[in-house]
Order: C-alpha cells, then sequence, then structure tokens
C-alpha cells in the first residue's frame, strides 16, 4: 500500500497584462505559508504556481504597448518570478500556459469533451468583459456594467459551446456529498444557489482573437483563456516528469473570491466530461482594499509588493499580510496597522523574549545552553502549551486559518514573557542558581519551538532565532517539535552573541 503523505497545492495562474501587485503577492504567499508548513509536516508537497497568457485582455494590453503579444508575455513573466522571489515563495513548479505541455494537453482534453458529445458549434450572441474575460448574462448587468464593474461588449460570433446545463444536477450532488468542496461556507451557499439559479451552457471558443490555444481542426476559433487556464493544474503535471499519478487530484486550489464561479462550477464540470477525478477543496480568499478604498490602477492606489518588501523587509510583509485577514474575509491596508503589529506582536513580543532571555544566557551561562534541575508545576505547564501548540497549528493550518496559526506562536510569546517575569532570572541569579538555570533551559526550548513554527511565515528570522540557539544544523521538521528527550535543546549547546531578530519600526 502506497503510504506517501502527499500535498498538492495551487495558486491561480496570473494575467501577465501588467506588473504584479498586492492581490498576487497575497494569494502566493498563502499557498507557500501551507506548503512550507506541510514540508516541515513531514509531506510530500508539489506547490504549483504560474502565468495566464492567452486572451483578449492580454492581447489588448500587448497593441496598447506597441509589442507582439508573445514578446509582451515574456517581457512581463520575469517580473512575476522576481516578485516571488522577493518574497521568499518556495514554488515547485511555474507553469506557463504558452509552454507546449500546456498546449498539447488542453487540445487532447478538447478531443475527449468532443467525442463524447459535449462540445457543440452554434453562434455567440451576449455581452463579454475582456478585463474579466467573462461572458455575462443580460440580467447580470448592473447599469450597462459587468457586477464587478468592467466595461462589457456586445458580441455576435460563431462559437463552441460546452454543455455546462447537462451538469447542473451532478454538480449539485457533489457539492452535497462533500461539504468541504468549497471554503469558506458562505461561499459554498453563493455557488449552490448560483447553480440552482440555472446553468446555460458556455461560450469556449471565439474567433474575434487569435490569441489563444488554436480548436483543433478548425483553425478559425481559438479557445476561450478560462477553459485552458483551468487546465493548467493538471497539464503541470504532465512534463518534465509524470507527476498526475502521484499529485492529482489536487488537496488545495486557493484562489481569489472574484475567481470562484470558474472553480466551483465550470472547472468540476470540464473535469466531469473528461472523467477526471475532482479537486479536494477551493478556498476563496478576501480582497485588500487600500485605506478603505477598493484597489484599482484608475483610482492610482495600487500596492507595489516590491516597494512594501523594500520599504519594510520580506518578512514584515509576510507576517502581517498573513495575520491582518481573518483568511477568507476581506482586509484592509494601513500602514499604521502594518507597523503597530509588527511592532506589538513581533518585536515586543517575541523578538524581546528571545533578546531578554538569550543575551542573558550568553552573560551568565558561559554562552551555552544551561543544566536543568527539578522542574515546578509552571515549567511543566509551559512546555505543556509548547507542545500543545503545534496541534493547534496544525489545526489551523488545514483550515487555512492562517491568521490563527499564527496567533498561536503569539499566545505562546505571551505565556512565555509573563513566565520570565514571575520566574525572574535576575533575581534567582543572587538567590538559586540552580533554578535560574532550569528556568532558562525551559525558555530557551520554548524559544526553539516558536522559531520551528515561526519558519512557514517568517523564514529568514525564524533561521536568526535559531542561529542564536545554536542550531544551525539543526533538522527543522514539525516532528522534532515534541517532548521526547533526543530532540528538546540539549544542555551545553554553545549559543552565540544574540542578534537581535526583530527590530521596531
Ligand atoms: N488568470 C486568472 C486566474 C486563472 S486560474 C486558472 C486571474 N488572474 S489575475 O491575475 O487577475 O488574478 C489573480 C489573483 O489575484 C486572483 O486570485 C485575485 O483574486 C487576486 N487579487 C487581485 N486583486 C486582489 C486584491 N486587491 N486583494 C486580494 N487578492 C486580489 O484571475
Amino acid at each position: 500500500m502506497n503510504m506517501v503523505n502527499k500535498y498538492y497545492i495551487t495558486t491561480p495562474i496570473y494575467y501577465v497584462n501588467d506588473k504584479p501587485h498586492i492581490g498576487h503577492a497575497y494569494t502566493t504567499l498563502a499557498c507557500d505559508v501551507i506548503a512550507r508548513f506541510k514540508k516541515l509536516d513531514g509531506y510530500d508537497v508539489h506547490f504549483l504556481t504560474g502565468t495566464d497568457e492567452f486572451g483578449q485582455k492580454i492581447e489588448r494590453s500587448a497593441k496598447k504597448n506597441g509589442k507582439g503579444t508573445q514578446e509582451f508575455v515574456d517581457n512581463l513573466v520575469p517580473s512575476f518570478v522576481n516578485m516571488m522571489k522577493m518574497m521568499d515563495i518556495q514554488y515547485d513548479d511555474f507553469i506557463r500556459t504558452t509552454q507546449r505541455r500546456h498546449t498539447d494537453f488542453v487540445q487532447k482534453m478538447w478531443g475527449i469533451m468532443l467525442d463524447k458529445g459535449d462540445i457543440y458549434l452554434d453562434k455567440y450572441c451576449g455581452w463579454y468583459s475582456i478585463r474579466d474575460e467573462a461572458f455575462y448574462a443580460e440580467s447580470e448587468l448592473v447599469n450597462g456594467k459587468a457586477p464587478t464593474g468592467a466595461d462589457v461588449e456586445w458580441v455576435e460570433e460563431e462559437s463552441y459551446f460546452f454543455k455546462l446545463s447537462m451538469w447542473q444536477d451532478k454538480l449539485l450532488e457533489f457539492y452535497d456529498s462533500n461539504p468541504d468542496f468549497i471554503m469558506p461556507e458562505s461561499k459554498r451557499n453563493e455557488v449552490i444557489s448560483f447553480v440552482k439559479s440555472g446553468l446555460r451552457d458556455l461560450s469556449i471558443s471565439r474567433t474575434s482573437t487569435m490569441w489563444g490555444i488554436p480548436v483543433p481542426n478548425n483553425n478559425k476559433h481559438v479557445m476561450y483563456v478560462w477553459l485552458d487556464a483551468l487546465f493548467n493544474y493538471i497539464s503541470a503535471l504532465t512534463n518534465p516528469k509524470d507527476l498526475y499519478s502521484k499529485f492529482w487530484p489536487c488537496d488545495l486550489h486557493i484562489i481569489g473570491k472574484d475567481i470562484l464561479r470558474f472553480h466551483a462550477v465550470y472547472w468540476p464540470a470540464f473535469l466531469m466530461s473528461v472523467d477526471l477525478p475532482l479537486p479536494k477543496k477551493i478556498f476563496a480568499h478576501g480582497w485588500w482594499t487600500n485605506n478603505g478604498e477598493k484597489i484599482s490602477k484608475s483610482l492610482g492606489n495600487t500596492i507595489d509588493p516590491i516597494d512594501l518588501i523594500n520599504k519594510f523587509g520580506v518578512d514584515y510583509v509576510r507576517y502581517y499580510m498573513m495575520r491582518e485577514i481573518s483568511f477568507g474575509n476581506d482586509g484592509n491596508y494601513m500602514e499604521e496597522n502594518f507597523i503597530s503589529r509588527v511592532n506589538s506582536e513581533l518585536a515586543n513580543n517575541i523578538g524581546n523574549l528571545s533578546q531578554r532571555v538569550l543575551s542573558f544566557v550568553y552573560k551568565n551561562c558561559d554562552g551555552k545552553i544551561p543544566q536543568y534541575g527539578d522542574f515546578q508545576t509552571v515549567d511543566v505547564e509551559l512546555f505543556d502549551d509548547m507542545y500543545n501548540v503545534i496541534n493547534l497549528m496544525k489545526d489551523a493550518i488545514d483550515e487555512q486559518a492562517i491568521n490563527c496559526a499564527i496567533g498561536v506562536v503569539f499566545d505562546l510569546g505571551k505565556k512565555a514573557n509573563l513566565y520570565v517575569d514571575k520566574q525572574a532570572p535576575w533575581q534567582l541569579k543572587k538567590e538559586d542558581i540552580v533554578r535560574m538555570n532550569t528556568v532558562l533551559y525551559v525558555l530557551c526550548e520554548c524559544i526553539r519551538i516558536i522559531a520551528l513554527l515561526l519558519q512557514p511565515f517568517v523564514p529568514k528570522s525564524a533561521k536568526i532565532l535559531l542561529d542564536n540557539l545554536g542550531l544551525v544544523n539543526e533538522v527543522n521538521g514539525v516532528k522534532f517539535i515534541c517532548c521526547n528527550k533526543d530532540f528538546t535543546i540539549k544542555v551545553g549547546t554553545s549559543i552565540p552573541e544574540p542578534i537581535i531578530v526583530f527590530n521596531r519600526l
């Protein structure tokens, strides 16, 4: 029996019509945190991201910039790769939809759908928004615009259709028997009522652009960009190695709430049509606003993740983005909140704990992790809290409650700081050296646990913390966070003079 604990997680693939913004950074970061945690927890993880390069939206931006479309996307992809590098994202694969592995695979899927009788040729008349790359029914328009506020245009053209209407009941049955498929729950309810209201067949080809994957055997048509894009989650598993049998079905697609309908309705219907298993979960997160205003290029209030990193450093940006919003809800970027959160939670709490404890150990214990004596009830209570935090974090990550996952570390830091104040090692130094050493030992172990658990969120700072504990080459996996004596911090380990880990902003 194959008992490999595998985990496949994906970001949406990003339109390369402009440089990356906070939305791209946010979705990718959430996946990175979960992927890093799962890796620490011993899973064989595959984390996929990439770029969505076809469609009219991109063709139009290329034209505006006076560039050929291929040249235009080729020039923009590096800015996405660079943003991910700057954000310290550890993806396992990066797919571009213009790659051969993708176009070949999608054409094969088209052939299967056609052979099954799920695709037919007809004429499309209706509204289309190039910005959203989406078709809208007359009844969905608000003051002549798409519900997203995007402009729409009237389209009349020959088009292939996918028999989406045929899958309505199957989809509803699937949602019913897989209550975790769409999360958060409010989003699941929205999708169910949308599907219940009736599905119309979906136009899946265009003749008004040639920037798309050619429809096999009809060179007048290219595929609708969303049909092609969704299949990236599987086409990426076909090459360079065949990873399909290991990683499909996907464990988690993380997406923004604006693209839920494509993922929770169209994607499962396409998969049912080609007889492939459905992903296990789709989690739709909320949107950032900037000082209370919707972020948009026309308002000139976009937030460039690279500017934030240059100003505050990558770990603070990662921490703030993951901690500020309860994952799934909308959130509001405000610099004051950014600064006060970093100062109170990282600098004053965890940074202060490690600095005061480790510089005290460095000065008073000969630069070594001290020998402990008998543990008292307060010590055992703190040990229990430390080892329990890992279970709390596992549960939070499995529910994508990323902000709560960080919260448990922060709470542990608070408890440890209270313990320092109460035990007052500086006082014990004058009265009871054995007790002082015991207290310091407990605290060093606590800082070790905190450092290990912070790795998925603030990897660079977690490494400094581990270095401060003299644990440079230790194994940093979650399974090492347990009270087994083989893994707890070793008495006598030399520690360097500690470096301040979280400077105040
Ligand atoms: N190309 C499609 C996805 C295809 S997946 C098969 C697409 N690309 S996108 O570049 O427009 O958007 C990517 C992601 O950024 C979406 O998940 C979207 O929700 C997210 N965000 C865009 N603006 C955002 C905010 N202001 N806040 C948070 N995330 C937002 O859609």
